[in-house]
């Protein structure tokens, strides 16, 4: 599950960017909407949920999970760096990052001009992409930094 959690985030990270990449063309030649568009939108939103199931199996039972670990008598999950990560601050921003994402996939459904459906679309996949950026563990982050790649 770690691996897949680990693996997904390059699917997740390729198809955000394509999608971000297409829908700022889309806004800025006012392109009519595309089904293909449409279909790299709803494969984001669908890596981006599978990737929050898997994340959320991983909080509850995963070895450092909820479930799993018991913190020391007195120990405040707030003031320890690497539990704050993990618990709150990983999840928190991640599940904002995919109701970003499924609010800008659900601009495909909207019932409102191709521009603004490709503008709208544009601003909430740029933000979730702030979000999982700087929420990932990247390698190089002190305490929580995890590797590139399922080691
Ligand atoms: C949707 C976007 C997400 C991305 C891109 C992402 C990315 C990652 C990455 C790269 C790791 C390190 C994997 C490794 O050590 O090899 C990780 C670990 C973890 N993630 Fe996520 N994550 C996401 C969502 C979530 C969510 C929504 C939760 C919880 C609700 C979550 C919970 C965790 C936990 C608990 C770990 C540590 C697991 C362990 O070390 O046993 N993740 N995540």
């Amino acid at each position: 599950m770690l691996g897949l959690h680990n693996i997904l985030r390059w699917v997740i990270l390729i198809l955000l960017i394509a999608s971000i990449v297409k829908s700022f063309s889309g806004w800025q030649s006012k392109k009519a909407f595309t089904s293909g568009d449409g279909k790299l939108w709803l494969f984001t939103l669908i890596s981006a949920h599978t990737t929050l199931l898997v994340g959320l199996y991983l909080l509850l039972f995963g070895r450092f999970g909820i479930f799993t670990v018991s913190l020391p008598e007195g120990m405040s999950v707030m003031k320890d760096k690497f539990f704050r990560f993990y618990w709150i601050e990983h999840p928190f921003g991640m599940i904002v990052a995919v109701i970003l994402i499924t609010l800008g996939r659900g601009m495909a459904k909207k019932n409102v001009g191709d521009t603004v459906k490709y503008k709208k679309a544009f601003w909430f996949f740029i933000v979730a992409l702030i979000f999982i950026l700087a929420t990932i563990p990247w390698p190089f982050r002190e305490v929580i930094g995890r590797p590139w790649v399922p080691s």
